[in-house]
């Protein structure tokens, strides 16, 4: 085969998924191909593992998955999780109180639901308000209702926010950057997903690569990444060759250092053939 990547990481939504949430035949076959001649497709996604196991059946992946953005890396479709990411005790009481601050409408905006991420749940502020089948698929246990002013012991892996259809989407990034930038700790938007994540800092979807590249024997610079979105920046950033597809947004498309054509366009494979005809000559 003439491909020159020891590795293929793959972002889901926005890139291996199209616009129906599913993988096209076409990608599918591409990939169980390059699983068959040894190169390991490794998932990367913002899912639980859960909404995995939906959306990827017919994909033969036997390598560890990336799900959470990194905080939950598991060491195969149905394996335990190599690694677990929460988030610190400063970070999360900081969270609760601009949430605290938010609520009580001491801000130009409004947040319409709060989802704190568990690993095994989750806990949401006004679930009678959330978009139930949203999340139904995500999790085996049902969603508990969040009370802010008693928050859950649990330890936590990242904090959703949904802001009113109303509310000041740029005011919130802005403040709360500024007060959350000292804490290491950065908010991520998704391409055509209205929530806002804040997760640890010190993980992400490139600092995953970097464990799973690790547990593979495979150098970070002989992976290719393909992603969509500003979760996707680090790993597109920091593997040998980044992709974003054409409906990538700005983030990713800043980053990456080639494109490929739209997740409804079969982009993923229709790139990885085109390396292996031209001998990764594009
Ligand atoms: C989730 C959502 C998706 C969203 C995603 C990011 O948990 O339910 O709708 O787009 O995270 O996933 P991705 O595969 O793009 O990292």
């Amino acid at each position: 085969m003439g491909f020159n990547y020891k590795a293929i990481f793959v972002d889901l939504d926005g890139t291996l998924l199209n616009s129906q949430k599913v993988i096209s035949q076409r990608n599918l076959k591409c990939l169980n191909e390059f699983i068959d001649n040894g190169i390991p497709v490794v998932i990367a996604t913002g899912r639980t593992l859960k909404s995995v196991k939906k959306v990827t059946q017919g994909l033969k992946i036997d390598t560890p998955i990336i799900t959470l953005n990194g905080n939950d890396i598991r060491k195969s479709i149905d394996g335990y999780s190599m690694m677990l990411s929460y988030v610190d005790n400063q970070l999360k009481e900081a969270i609760f109180a601009m949430c605290k601050n938010i609520l009580n409408g001491n801000s130009d905006y409004y947040i319409q639901n709060i989802l704190f991420d568990t690993a095994n749940g989750f806990y949401c502020l006004h679930p009678n308000l959330l978009d139930s089948n949203e999340f139904s698929t995500h999790y085996d246990s049902d969603v508990k209702e969040l009370d802010i002013d008693n928050p859950p012991a649990e330890s936590i892996v990242s904090f959703l926010f949904l802001l009113t259809p109303d509310s000041n989407r740029e005011a919130f990034l802005t403040e709360q950057t500024k007060f959350f930038k000292p804490l290491g700790a950065k908010f991520c938007t998704f391409n055509g997903w209205p929530w806002i994540e804040l997760g640890s800092p010190k993980v992400n979807k490139g600092t995953a690569m970097q464990y799973v590249c690790d547990y593979l024997g495979i150098n970070m610079k002989d992976v290719i990444a393909f992603g969509d979105g500003e979760n996707d920046v680090e790993m597109l950033a920091e593997a040998g060759l980044g992709v974003a597809m054409a409906n990538a947004d700005l983030h990713a498309l800043k980053i990456a250092k080639a494109k490929a054509l739209s997740n409804d366009e079969d982009g993923v494979s229709v790139f990885l053939e085109h390396l292996k005809q031209a001998g990764n000559i594009q």
